[in-house]
């Protein structure tokens, strides 16, 4: 099976770029631009990712990508990923990037598109991987810092393929973002947003209604709302769901726990994603095996939550028909 399923060509909608930042790569940065770094080894770097809940990794994952600095570090960051990507036979990458939480350390947003840009170009020509950038905003900051981003992202617009919402979701609901996402749909730009991570269902159906995306990230506490599992199912929403991230972030316990196979069971139309790969312990593959491992599902399903990936996947129309 896992031959199989390396060979599947799979496309990731949910990572975040920062989140792919492994140790080794960490440390070499921080050489590189002669920062201290509160670890004595990779090893220490590996043991501190235990984490109780999505505020308590959302810590250290800032602190990690304090060794970001220049457009280099942020192509070798992307570089490093997508290779590693390939080798497990993913076609197609969405990567979300934070910009806010690179502004607030100094690093101009030119910075970080430089570096992502020209990785990109680069995976394309090496790799033959298509790829997609996903702006996300930090949804525990302001909708004022919000829409700022977003304007001063002009000259990025046409490179943007999507915007959308993340970070500590508890007490920050879609919602909040109204006129930031409103914006966005004027400007033609696709929208997504995490919801129903550790939020409640209402934070999905605001997505919907409010945000108007057309993916939700996560969304497996819908669940607990029959009403809202019927309209998911009814409007084809796509969910992009990280189950290794799941059980690291205590949203379930084990992934024999995991949701997964009642969502399918529903009806929804479903992706399987790594979200922040360094730290939840493994890439797209990784996280088919653990399927595999917890629900023996068949080679059918494996093949149809890949071709659901595709299919809501931002790529070009000549791209999806190759693929497919
Ligand atoms: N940023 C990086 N990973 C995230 C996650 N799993 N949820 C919300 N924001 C994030
Ligand atoms: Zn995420």
């Amino acid at each position: 099976m896992r031959d199989f399923l390396q060979r599947l060509p799979k496309a990731e909608l949910h990572l975040h770029i920062e989140g792919s930042l492994e140790p080794e790569l960490m440390f070499a940065l921080a050489e590189r631009n002669g920062i201290d770094l509160p670890y004595a080894s990779v090893e220490a770097v590996r043991a501190a990712y235990e984490f109780d809940d999505l505020p308590a990794f959302l810590e250290l994952y800032y602190q990690g990508m304090s060794v970001l600095r220049t457009a280099e570090d942020f192509h070798d960051l992307a570089m490093d990923y997508f290779r590693r990507a390939h080798d497990e036979g993913v076609v197609h990458v969405e990567m979300h990037f934070d910009p806010q939480a690179h502004l607030v350390r100094g690093i101009e947003l030119d910075v970080v598109m430089e570096g992502l840009n020209l990785a990109q170009r680069h995976a394309e020509r090496e790799l033959g991987m298509s790829t997609a950038l996903i702006m996300a905003f930090l949804r525990d900051r302001s909708a004022e810092e919000a829409m700022k981003v977003l304007e001063s992202a002009a000259p990025y617009w046409e490179m943007i393929d999507a915007v959308g919402l993340d970070s500590a979701e508890r007490g920050h609901p879609p919602s909040k973002f109204v006129e930031v996402f409103q914006r966005a749909r004027m400007l033609g730009i696709p929208r997504v947003a995490h919801a129903g991570e550790e939020g409640p269902p209402e934070y999905i159906r605001e997505a919907l209604d409010l945000l108007d995306v057309c993916r939700i990230d996560h969304g497996v506490r819908c669940l607990e709302d029959p009403d809202l599992v019927t309209r998911l199912r009814d409007e084809a929403v796509v969910l992009t769901v990280c189950p290794l991230s799941n059980v690291k972030l205590k949203v379930v316990e084990r992934m024999a726990d995991h949701p997964l196979p009642q969502l399918l069971d529903a009806g929804l139309r479903l992706t399987i994603n790594s979200d922040d790969p360094a730290y939840f312990g493994g890439g797209v593959l990784d996280n088919y095996l653990a399927c595999y491992q917890a629900f023996d599902w068949s080679r059918e399903t494996f093949v149809q939550l890949a071709g659901t990936a595709i299919e809501a996947a931002f790529m070009s129309d000549a791209r999806r028909l190759d693929l497919h």
